[in-house]
């Protein structure tokens, strides 16, 4: 189980740690997607960097909480035993397939490299394996494909590259943050498919960054709506689908275009998201909600609703659902 506790989280804005994420839970099992969903600018990404602790790199820091893979702190590995489970154990698949390869070195270096970091093969064998992996992600002329430069490579071939390359490590898990966005929707349907397929052959445990609901319903046993660095819900996909409880939620459904009446538009939910530092008290949203009264200044709790599952952040549900 990789397990993320209470996390709050810091970015650097003027030289001022500025809260972004905050006292946020999730937790990811083998064998089971949790869609993590939400606008643009809400912490996703932020987020999902945490479980490898990438977002260190540019200055994000703990405030408080924890991560745990398998009940051990990824805070208190040492560096070597992180690194080992980077690519290993928790493997990420990113948005832009270009920027994740590198430029210079050949495919086949490049998926070697994974191979051999994360096995214990030797040389003929890892590349043995590296043919494998590559008829696993759908790619058959392996050989020649090897000896190419990325530049050569359409986009859908790329991320096939890059998602060969995170299961080389043989993960339990997958982070994959939007992995589609970058692509033509015909190849975005394919590579979902083919990310699919791998996760439940492997039984692999994924956390799914995406905006899009028509993802969510395709993928997703689990799913946590973000909204200004929280979690506002968080259920399973037929909670959310069904009983959608917070205004929040009930807007992002709205904008899916397979919710476009015939002729119509797509939706969009005035105002944008608050950005960290300007998130004021009180529920975060209530400036852009309908539901939203004077009671809504207070702090809000995410809390159980109705059965064990499904968890909200609104003291107007019940207005909400009727
Ligand atoms: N390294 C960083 N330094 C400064 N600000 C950051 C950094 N990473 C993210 N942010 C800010 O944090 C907020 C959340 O970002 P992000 O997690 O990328 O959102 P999402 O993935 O949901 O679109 C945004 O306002 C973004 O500008
Ligand atoms: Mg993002």
């Amino acid at each position: 189980m990789l397990e993320i506790r209470n996390l709050s989280l810091s970015i650097p804005i003027s030289n001022q740690a500025v809260l972004a994420v905050s006292e946020l839970s999730l937790s990811l099992t083998e064998g089971s997607v949790l869609a993590l969903v939400g606008e643009s600018g809400c912490g996703k990404s932020l987020t999902a960097q945490s479980m490898l602790r990438l977002g260190e790199y540019q200055g994000v820091r703990r405030v408080e909480g924890d991560i745990l893979l398998h009940n051990q702190s990824l805070f208190s590995m040492p560096d070597k035993q992180l690194r080992q489970v980077r690519g290993g154990s928790i493997a990420m698949i990113f948005q832009e397939p270009m920027t994740a390869l590198n430029p210079v070195f050949s495919i086949g270096s490049q998926i070697l490299e994974v191979i051999q970091l994360h096995t214990d093969l030797n040389p003929q064998q890892a590349h043995a394996r590296a043919l494998e992996l590559l008829v696993d992600v759908g790619l058959q002329d392996g050989k020649s494909l090897l000896q190419q430069y990325p530049d050569a490579l359409s986009g859908g071939m790329r991320q096939r590259i890059l998602i060969a390359m995170a299961m080389a490590g043989n993960p339990e898990f997958i982070i994959a943050d939007e992995p589609t966005t970058a692509l033509d929707v015909s190849v975005q349907k394919r590579i979902i498919g083919l990310l699919r397929t791998l996760q439940q052959d492997k039984g692999l445990g994924m956390l799914l960054v995406t905006h899009d609901f028509g993802l969510v319903a395709e993928m997703a046993d689990e799913v946590a709506v973000m909204y200004a660095g929280e979690i506002i819900e968080q259920g399973s996909v037929m909670d959310i689908f069904d009983f959608p409880a917070h205004p929040y939620t009930k807007a992002l459904m709205n904008c899916r275009p397979e919710s476009v009446k015939h002729g119509g538009r797509l939706a969009v939910i005035p105002g944008k998201v608050p950005a960290p530092g300007s998130w004021g008290q009180g529920c975060r949203f209530k400036s852009r909600c309908t539901f939203a009264t004077d009671a809504c200044n207070q702090h809000v709790a995410l809390e159980t609703w109705q059965q064990g599952t499904h968890q909200v952040r609104c003291i107007h549900v019940e207005a909400v659902r009727a």
